[in-house]
Formats: C-alpha cells, sequence, structure tokens
C-alpha cells in the first residue's frame, strides 16, 4: 500500500483540532459537576490523561459529512469518549488485562485504588448517557443514536466482546474466525458505533448509514489488528501502555495466530474495505475518513 504522506499529515492535524474541541468540552462539563472529590479526581485521571480521540472525533467528522455542525454532536462525542475511557479503566484492572500503564500514566487502580476505579468506570458509562442526552438534535434522531451506542458498548457489543476475550485467554485452537468475532465485539462495535451515530443525529438517509456503518466496521477491525502488532512490535514509552502484554497474558490475537507479517496485511485489506465503503463521498470530511484508515494501520501508539 502506498501512504499518502501529505494527506496523513493534514488529516492528523485536523484529528488534533477536533480532539482538543473534545477535551475541552469533557473539562467543561465534568470539573462543574458535584460528584465526590475522590470519585471526581479518578474520572478526570483518566479522561484528561491524553489519548487519541478518535471514537469522539469519528462522530463529528461523520455528523458533518452528513451535512450538520460538528459541534452540535459534541455532547454525544464527547460521551463516547466517556464510555471507551471507562472500558479501559476497567481493560486494565487485576480481574482483566491486569496493566498498570495507561496513556504514560500509572493505571487509574494504581494511581487510586480498584474500587474507585471501578466505580470511576461505573460513572464515566452511566453520566455518558445523561450527557448525550443534551446533544442539540431533533429528539427522533438523538433517540436512534442513543439506542445505537448502549447496543454498541453492551453485552452483544464491546462488553460482550470483552467477555470473549476473557474466556479466549489462554485457549488452544482458536480459529481466526474467533478472533474477528471477538475483535468486532470488543473494539469494532463501539468504533462503528461512533461513526453511525454521527450520521443518525444528522438524519441521515439509510443507504449513506449503511455506508457509514460499513467503513466504521472495517475501520475497527484494523485498528484492533494494528493495536494486536503494535503489542509486540513497539516499546511501553511509545504505547504510553505496558508492550508485550497480550504475550504475557497468553492471550489469542491476530498475531498469535496468523503472525505478525500477516496480521498487518489483514490490517491493509481492512484499510482498503474501508475507504472503498466512502467511495460515493466527497470533499474534506471525505478525504480525513480515507486518511484516518491508512494511520490507523500506519501508526506507532
Ligand atoms: C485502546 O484504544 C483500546 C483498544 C480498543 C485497542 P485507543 O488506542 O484508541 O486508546 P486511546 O484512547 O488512544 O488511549
Ligand atoms: C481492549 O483491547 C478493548 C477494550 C474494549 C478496552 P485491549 O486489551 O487490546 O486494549 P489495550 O491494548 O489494553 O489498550
Ligand atoms: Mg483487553
Ligand atoms: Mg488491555
Ligand atoms: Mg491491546
Amino acid at each position: 500500500m502506498v501512504l499518502d504522506e501529505n494527506s496523513i499529515f493534514t488529516m492528523k492535524k485536523t484529528l488534533a483540532r477536533r480532539a482538543a474541541k473534545v477535551e475541552t468540552w469533557l473539562s467543561i462539563c465534568l470539573e462543574k459537576r458535584e460528584i465526590p472529590e475522590r470519585l471526581k479526581a479518578s474520572m478526570l485521571y483518566s479522561l484528561q490523561a491524553g489519548g487519541k480521540r478518535i471514537r469522539p472525533v469519528l462522530c463529528l467528522v461523520c455528523a458533518s459529512l452528513c451535512g450538520m455542525n460538528e459541534d452540535n454532536v459534541l455532547p454525544f462525542a464527547g460521551s463516547i469518549e466517556m464510555i471507551h475511557t471507562y472500558s479501559l479503566i476497567h481493560d486494565d484492572l487485576p480481574a482483566m488485562d491486569d496493566d498498570d500503564l495507561r496513556r504514560g500514566k500509572p493505571s487509574n487502580h494504581k494511581a487510586f485504588d480498584e474500587a474507585t476505579a471501578i466505580l470511576a468506570g461505573d460513572a464515566l458509562l452511566t453520566d455518558a448517557f445523561g450527557l448525550a442526552c443534551t446533544t442539540n438534535t431533533d429528539l427522533t434522531f438523538l433517540l436512534s443514536a442513543l439506542k445505537e451506542l448502549s447496543f454498541a458498548a453492551g453485552s452483544s457489543g464491546m462488553v460482550g466482546g470483552q467477555e470473549l476475550d476473557m474466556l479466549f485467554t489462554g485457549k488452544k485452537n482458536l480459529s481466526l474466525d474467533d478472533i474477528k468475532v471477538m475483535q468486532s465485539m470488543k473494539t469494532g462495535a463501539l468504533i462503528r458505533a461512533s461513526c453511525v451515530c454521527g450520521a443518525l443525529l444528522a438524519g441521515a438517509k439509510s443507504e449513506i448509514i449503511d455506508s457509514i456503518s460499513s467503513y466504521g466496521s472495517a475501520l475497527g477491525a484494523a485498528f484492533q489488528i494494528a493495536d494486536d502488532i503494535l503489542d509486540i512490535t513497539s516499546d511501553t514509552v511509545t504505547l504510553g501502555k505496558p508492550a508485550g502484554s497480550d504475550e504475557k497474558s497468553d492471550k489469542n490475537t491476530y498475531p498469535s495466530i496468523i503472525g505478525v507479517k500477516n496480521s498487518r496485511q489483514e490490517a491493509q485489506e481492512y484499510a482498503m474495505i474501508a475507504k472503498d465503503a466512502l467511495s460515493k463521498f466527497t470533499g474534506n470530511d471525505a478525504e480525513f475518513l480515507i486518511s484516518l484508515a491508512d494511520y490507523v494501520v500506519q501508526r506507532a501508539s
């Protein structure tokens, strides 16, 4: 695959600009709320530790792609980042991946304690839905996006995928299809929903939503394969989370089944599928999403 360095550079600048809007929204709406001090500190600790903000930015861009002013969907996009951040806090707990570093800082349960980390995750997840309800759009559009997000984050989506991830840990003879199903749930569902919710909030027609959904699914698959590869090929400082964690925990991942080289190939194929899904769209937002698909597989962290 030939990477267009120029468009990736432009895309990264746009990603940073949109991520900054999400950061500001998260800080303003959390800091002013009345929350017990330690819980609030724990929530803000993980939310403000950085992170690429890919999911909320996908929501903003997909809304804009469908003709809506993206600032109107900031509460929804920020809520998606809260759900993602909760998933990372819980994913790092000793009962799950038992990782002590996240976003370049001690994991939430290390900086605070396990009970507070569990509660910070619970709070981020629950508050997210209330805050998402403040999104400025037609209520029918909002309701369909809330339903989409709830199912993507829940038992048939991210949480279900995390359960499969735990069940698959240490298991022999799993197939690549097992891994695909697990990854499409634990990672693909929220990434796809981030895109689809942007379109739903903008009141997009069903054929537009279908294309955006195909983009999001393929992007999510490419994203998690790249994450699995980076766990092997990168280092802890670059990743901001412990490199080698998957092998240490005997996780079943793409590279553990088909090796790094073939996994790279698969990630690139998914990026192609994502880009093809947007072939009928034109303009800056479509170009951004297309470059993001390349970035997701070539990223260093
Ligand atoms: C990490 O997601 C968890 C996965 C689904 C692989 P990100 O790589 O988006 O993490 P942040 O938000 O940038 O920290
Ligand atoms: C986690 O997958 C997916 C989530 C839903 C949080 P990983 O366990 O591979 O994510 P990292 O590598 O810890 O970020
Ligand atoms: Mg995990
Ligand atoms: Mg993990
Ligand atoms: Mg990982």
